[in-house]
């Protein structure tokens, strides 16, 4: 368990406008992730570990997967934990806890899911393989990152140019799909299940999470030092422009990777 003084390493932030982004990325890929979550389970899931849970929106998915299973969040933000136990029901439970130190609570999982928690963790391959010793023998952990991200819409374009360069500055890869998969190969792990699914996110809720994430980075020392206050200002103007127009027209394609491991 971590003291609750310690300070959150998530390059995003854990602010109420942070956790609203993660509300809006949950509704977004909440179809193609359940899809996933259904096809990759196996056998009998009776206790579920939502690994980074933010403020339990991905949680609240898995109880909904399995309703007569034990569902446990775990998040390094004190505050993420905060908001999810403030919006707790049933049987869910949370705690904050950093997964690539402790042992999660709780007997081996049935089934381990993380969703976009291995991009912002330095050692991918040594968090997975830690991750599987605490599964039931015949459990799976789950994996969801971006393999790629397609669009042509220059002010996307730039912005996840920025992002881009900023994680990879920190030791952190957006588009961490490719390298989980050749972990899996290196490592000769027990792959149940690995598609790229690509999920279509119309223009305006793209605006709107990259709008909202953009005021919590735009403070970052790298991208103080290498960008203008007048291009991220341009960059939040614009995506303000796209967040409100009407309609549900799309530009951008998130191909997602999904994969499924067992222990052995
Ligand atoms: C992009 S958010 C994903 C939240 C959630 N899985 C979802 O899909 O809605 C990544 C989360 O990982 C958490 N996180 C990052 N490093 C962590 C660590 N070492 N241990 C636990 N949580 C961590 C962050 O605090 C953040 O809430």
């Amino acid at each position: 368990m971590l003291l609750l003084s310690e300070e959150p390493r998530y390059a995003f932030g854990d602010s109420t406008l942070a956790d609203r982004r993660l509300a809006l990325l949950a509704q977004v890929f909440e179809p193609s992730s359940s899809e996933f979550i259904r096809k990759a389970a196996a056998g009998t899931v009776g206790h579920v570990i939502d690994l980074g849970c933010g403020p339990g929106y991905s949680s609240q998915m898995l109880a909904n997967a399995f309703p007569s299973a034990s569902v446990i969040g775990l998040d390094i933000s004190e505050q993420f934990i905060r908001s999810a136990q403030s919006r707790q029901h049933g049987s869910s439970k949370f705690y904050i806890h950093d997964v690539t130190n402790d042992p999660p609570p709780g007997p081996p999982a049935n089934l381990m899911y993380a969703r976009y928690l291995l991009t912002h963790i330095s050692d991918p391959a040594g968090a997975i393989s830690r991750w599987l010793s605490f599964l039931s023998r015949d459990g799976r952990l789950l994996i969801e990152e971006n393999q790629n991200i397609e669009t042509e819409n220059p002010v996307f374009v730039e912005y996840l140019d920025i992002m881009t360069r900023m994680l990879a500055g920190q030791s952190n890869n957006l588009y961490l799909g490719p390298s989980i998969g050749e972990i899996a190969s290196s490592a000769g792990l027990n792959c149940a299940f690995d598609h790229v699914t690509p999920v279509r996110v119309s223009d305006r809720d793209t605006a709107g999470m990259f709008r909202m994430n953009i005021e919590t980075w735009q403070h970052n020392p790298f991208v103080v030092e290498n960008y203008s206050h007048e291009i991220v200002l341009s960059i939040m103007s614009l995506l303000d422009q796209i967040r409100a127009s009407e309609g549900d027209s799309s530009s951008i394609t998130f191909n997602v990777r999904q994969l499924a491991f067992g222990r052995e």
